[in-house]
């Protein structure tokens, strides 16, 4: 457990100073107002699992982390930007992320926008900029194009802002796009930067399928139960909107079943790695008891 949480934490700080060191890269003259916002929500906050995926699953293809870091943070930054651009008042309308006023309510809902924006275009820049061969730079860079994009998280995003799933298959799919898109991307990208075989590629596939969807009902259900100074955003927000969950749909407890179903699946994906799969199985067990 403390190897685990000693890996986990350098992960972590590896993640925060690539991400610090490229948004210090960003000259800043008048272009600060959309800068500090970039900063405010990207740094410094959020549990960096997506981050975490792509260097663990590089790690367990036997690539080395230096090279999967750029494709890190440049999962982080589409995923802020998918965040701010989330909790606008034409979104979920929420005042509070990562324990912080949003984005829009600290700079405005014009900079917000921009900032998103701008988080989206240098998480491409950031990627393009790995120092990877050229082939496997293009192909992380069209699977996390893919995984963002009209039907990947901005696809999921439309269904549920229109409110457009209405059964449990529905939300599934619902799911798998807003948020399962981007935590298989970040698997994917992980052997990509490892020069990972197919049979690696298609299990981390199959892993960030799984993951992903239990990892957004733990979400619907931290909405319903969860504790808002934990959670760092606010608890209530999907009923307040109307939204259709899994918490909606399922009694608690079944919605919990099920996530804790498709999260040893999810494990049973890593198996075949053996021992090398020690800490990402240990990080999935710990997702099914997340109270963040
Ligand atoms: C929240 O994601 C939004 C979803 C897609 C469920 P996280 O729970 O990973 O948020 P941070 O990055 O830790 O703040
Ligand atoms: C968010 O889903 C999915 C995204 C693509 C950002 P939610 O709207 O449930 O995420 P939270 O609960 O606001 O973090
Ligand atoms: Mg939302
Ligand atoms: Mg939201
Ligand atoms: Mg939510």
């Amino acid at each position: 457990m403390t190897d685990f949480k000693n890996q986990l934490e350098a992960d972590r700080v590896m993640i925060e100073g690539e991400l610090s060191q490229r948004m210090d890269q960003l000259s800043d003259g008048l272009q600060k107002p959309v800068v500090d916002a970039m900063k405010y929500s990207l740094l410094g906050g959020g549990k960096r699992i997506r981050g975490v995926l792509v260097l663990e699953f590089c790690r367990l293809c036997g690539g080395s982390l230096s090279d999967a870091l750029p494709l890190a943070a440049a999962v982080e930054m589409v995923h802020a930007y998918s965040l701010i651009h989330d909790d606008l008042p034409c979104m979920d309308d929420d005042d509070l992320r990562r324990g912080k006023p949003s984005c829009h309510i600290a700079f405005g809902e014009d900079i917000a926008l921009l900032a998103g924006d701008g988080l989206l275009t240098y998480a491409f820049e950031t990627a393009a900029s790995s120092s990877l061969e050229p082939g496997l730079v293009l192909q992380a860079i069209q699977q996390l194009a893919v995984a963002s994009g009209t039907f990947g998280m901005i696809g999921g995003q439309v269904l549920d802002i229109k409110n457009m799933a209405e059964n449990l298959d529905t939300l599934r799919s619902m799911c798998q796009m807003k948020t399962g898109a981007l935590i298989r991307a970040s698997a994917k990208l992980g052997c990509i930067a490892a020069g990972g075989d197919p049979a690696e590629l298609e299990r981390a596939d199959l892993y960030g399928q799984k993951m992903g969807l239990a990892f957004q009902i733990t979400d619907d259900i931290l909405d319903l139960v969860g504790d808002t100074a934990l959670l760092g955003k606010p608890v209530g927000s999907d009923q307040q909107q109307g939204k259709t969950t899994f918490t909606t749909l399922l009694p608690v407890e079944a919605a919990q079943v099920l996530a804790d179903e498709l999260l040893e699946e999810s494990i049973g994906m890593l198996e075949p790695f053996g021992d090398a799969a020690a800490f990402l199985i240990a990080l999935t067990r710990q997702l099914a008891g997340r109270r963040n």
